[in-house]
């Protein structure tokens, strides 16, 4: 059986794991817990700390190409990303869907749910097209569902626009992508729910900042349980180049795709050690009760240090995660 094909199967089986929560007990006896579980795509995590239950339900890669009249002079920037997810196919049920249908079913089931927040965790545009931008912000606020967005590497790239990412990054983010934000910092954000903390960083680049690392810093140090979103999962021992935040081989000589992407290669040297210090500092965050992500476009969940990290499988092809908090009874009651 393939790695794919194994993930998959634990993961349709369903798993529950629990470990230590390292915050300070209430009392020396009785430790507060956390608990992570996962059925399919739907995503458990309970803890003491929670005030109530509540979901949330997460997309990325949606991959939107829709465009007209207002993109006719960026055609040479976009040809190929506007055919790229054209059709697609139910990643499951193997039936037709385009990305315009896929995330327009997921919001219907995000508002059965009753989620209390959708998270657009990037490439939920194939390139910045003013006609796809205004689609989902139509679309968001027929749904009256609260939502946070950040950007993944296809949300601000148009292929064969020179210049380096974090420039590219923050051009398209002020021209195009900005009122997804909802006037939030566009690299760096936290949404306090119920007693959960959801940190939300903009790795699209590889790369993280000074700035983005003082946060995170801040954001763990509060000691508030919390989830982690990024576009760009953190580097796993054994994954692909694709789980490149972090990866000890990410840079230019091993850089496979940045001609037929048409953007600078990824750098030199290879991570700046901001972002390995982010690596480390994500992986030993006491109260990180899980790392949620994209950019793969196939669903996987690694454990490392105790800390799940669930990529989810591209909403182009249907996917999504659904998401439950939930508090955890005092450890006397439930262990
Ligand atoms: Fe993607």
């Amino acid at each position: 059986m393939k790695r794919r094909e194994v993930l998959k199967s634990i993961a349709l089986s369903g798993a529950t794991f629990s470990f230590a929560d390292f915050s300070k007990a209430s009392t020396p006896s009785a430790p507060a817990r956390s608990f992570f579980s996962i059925d399919d795509n739907n995503i458990r995590f309970s803890h003491s700390k929670i005030q109530k239950p509540f979901s949330v339900t997460f997309i990325a890669d949606t991959h939107l190409y829709l465009d007209d009249t207002r993109g006719l002079s960026y055609d040479v920037y976009s040809k190929r990303m506007s055919k790229a997810y054209n059709n697609t196919k139910h990643f499951k049920t193997g039936r037709d869907l385009n990305p315009n249908i896929a995330f327009e079913e997921i919001l219907k089931i995000a508002g059965e749910n009753k989620s209390s927040l959708v998270a657009l965790i990037g490439d939920i545009f194939s390139f910045p097209s003013e006609a796809a931008i205004g689609w989902v912000l139509e679309k968001l606020r027929y749904s009256a569902i609260p939502y946070v967005y950040t950007a993944g590497n296809h949300d601000w790239h148009y292929e064969g626009m020179e210049g380096p990412s974090a420039l590219l990054r923050d051009t398209w983010i002020n021209k195009r992508l900005l009122p997804l934000y909802q006037d939030r910092n566009p690299l760096m954000q936290k949404l306090d729910l119920y007693g959960v903390q959801i940190i939300i960083i903009d790795n699209s680049t590889y790369e993280i900042t000074d700035e983005q690392l003082d946060f995170f810093r801040n954001c763990i140090n509060s000691k508030k349980p919390s989830v982690l979103m990024l576009h760009i999962p953190l580097y796993v021992p054994g994954r692909s180049l694709g789980f490149g935040c972090g990866h000890p081989d990410w840079n230019a000589k091993n850089d496979k795709n940045y001609q037929l992407e048409q953007r600078q290669p990824w750098r030199e040297n290879g991570h700046t050690l901001t972002t390995m210090e982010f690596h480390k500092m994500v992986f030993n965050s006491k109260n990180l009760m899980g790392i949620l992500a994209g950019h793969i476009h196939n669903q996987s969940i690694d454990i490392v240090n105790g800390i799940p990290q669930i990529v989810a499988e591209a909403n182009a092809e249907g996917g999504f995660l659904q998401i439950d908090f939930m508090p955890t009874l005092p450890a006397s009651t439930t262990l």
